[in-house]
């Protein structure tokens, strides 16, 4: 067989710059059950109409997501996802301080809900949650109905902080991206239990254990060992976030053939790339997954990460890189 007979498929996802017209696009590819990926202050979600079970298949499949694995609702509102799930006063009081942004809110489910069970993998919760970007808010304004969206990448892949890399993760799996440029925060939404009286906290993120003990006092760490059989945030047993070669942490001398990934003014020098040299953890976040994705490029035998402070944004930092370090 020659080649002519093979020829590499054309790409056919469409990365549109956004205006009215794109949302409008959008908006109809959503209605008809299709996927769009579009952006969020944290990183680059694939979006289904989360009461369509079709649709909600479709980025299961796109992701070769496993199906045990629950999928974040994304809301225009609150009032919204007042319809869907039942608000504790926690959660309540942790919406009022966070919404909209980086925070998702694992609540009960209601009776009446038109979720589609998919979306909750089998669990009686919804994590929930009102992204804070333009072009998120605007197509979810101008839909009837929430957005399911997972971070949109194949699963157990680095998550997409720019449109190139929803193209270069999913390609024509995704059929239509809304450029919003990079993304402001870099690593996705802090996601907490909020069904009780205090919170528990089941996946470091964008907003901080600092930030959440402010608000509402002390926090419970539900963060899952690798084994637990049964998970109460079962994405977190996945080997996330993993380049494709060996990542090694808190290093301080160069190993040969390795990059390194530094962070501060120390390393600087040795540095390959450096998160943030004058050390600022917002800015490390923010540069983490694309930098991880230039390091990944074929020319190193491995990644060699300077340590990392684990105040602030430094938990989910080194949550990340925790997972990436994890060989199969
Ligand atoms: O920033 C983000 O959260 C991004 C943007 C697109 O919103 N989304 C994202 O989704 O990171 P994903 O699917 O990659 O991660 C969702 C996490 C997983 O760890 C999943 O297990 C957990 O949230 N999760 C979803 N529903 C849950 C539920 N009902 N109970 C407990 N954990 C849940
Ligand atoms: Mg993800």
């Amino acid at each position: 067989m020659g080649r002519a007979n093979n020829p590499v498929p054309e790409a056919k996802t469409i990365i549109h710059p956004v205006d009215d017209s794109a949302i409008e696009k959008a908006r109809l590819r959503i209605l008809s059950g299709d996927l769009v990926a579009f952006p969020t202050e944290t990183v680059y979600g694939l979006g289904a109409d989360a009461t369509n079970s079709r649709a909600v298949a479709g980025i299961f499949a796109a992701k070769n997501r496993p199906s045990f694995n629950p999928l974040i609702v994304h809301f225009a509102d609150q009032k919204a996802a007042a319809r869907e799930v039942t608000f504790t006063p926690l959660a309540e009081k942790l919406a009022a301080q966070f919404w909209p942004g980086a925070l998702t809110l694992v609540l009960e489910k209601r009776a009446d809900s038109g979720l589609s069970d998919l979306v909750s993998a089998g669990l009686s919760t919804v994590a929930v949650r009102l992204p804070d970007h333009p072009v998120a808010k605007a197509l979810l304004a101008s839909l009837p109905c929430p957005l399911a969206a997972p971070s949109a990448n194949r699963s157990e892949s680095i998550s997409p902080t720019q449109a190139n890399h929803v193209l270069e993760s999913l390609g024509n799996d995704c059929p239509m991206v809304l450029d919003g440029g990079p993304c402001r925060m870099g690593l996705e939404s802090t996601v907490v239990d909020a069904r009780g009286n205090s919170p528990i906290l089941l996946r470091p993120g964008g907003i901080t254990l600092e930030d959440l003990q402010d608000c509402v006092g002390p926090v419970a760490l539900g963060l899952e060992p690798d084994d637990t059989e049964k998970p109460s945030s079962p994405g977190q047993l996945l080997r996330h976030y993993a380049p494709s070669i060996p990542l090694e942490m808190n290093c301080r001398t160069p190993k040969a053939g390795w990059a390194i990934l530094g962070f501060g003014a120390d390393i600087a020098e040795l540095a390959t790339l450096n998160l943030s040299e004058s050390g600022n953890l917002t800015e490390a976040a923010a540069n983490l997954f694309a930098m991880l994705r230039k390091l990944d490029c074929g020319s190193f035998d491995g990644i060699a990460v300077a340590p990392i402070p684990m105040d602030g944004l430094g938990m989910a930092i080194n949550d990340r890189l925790n997972r990436a370090a994890k060989r199969p």
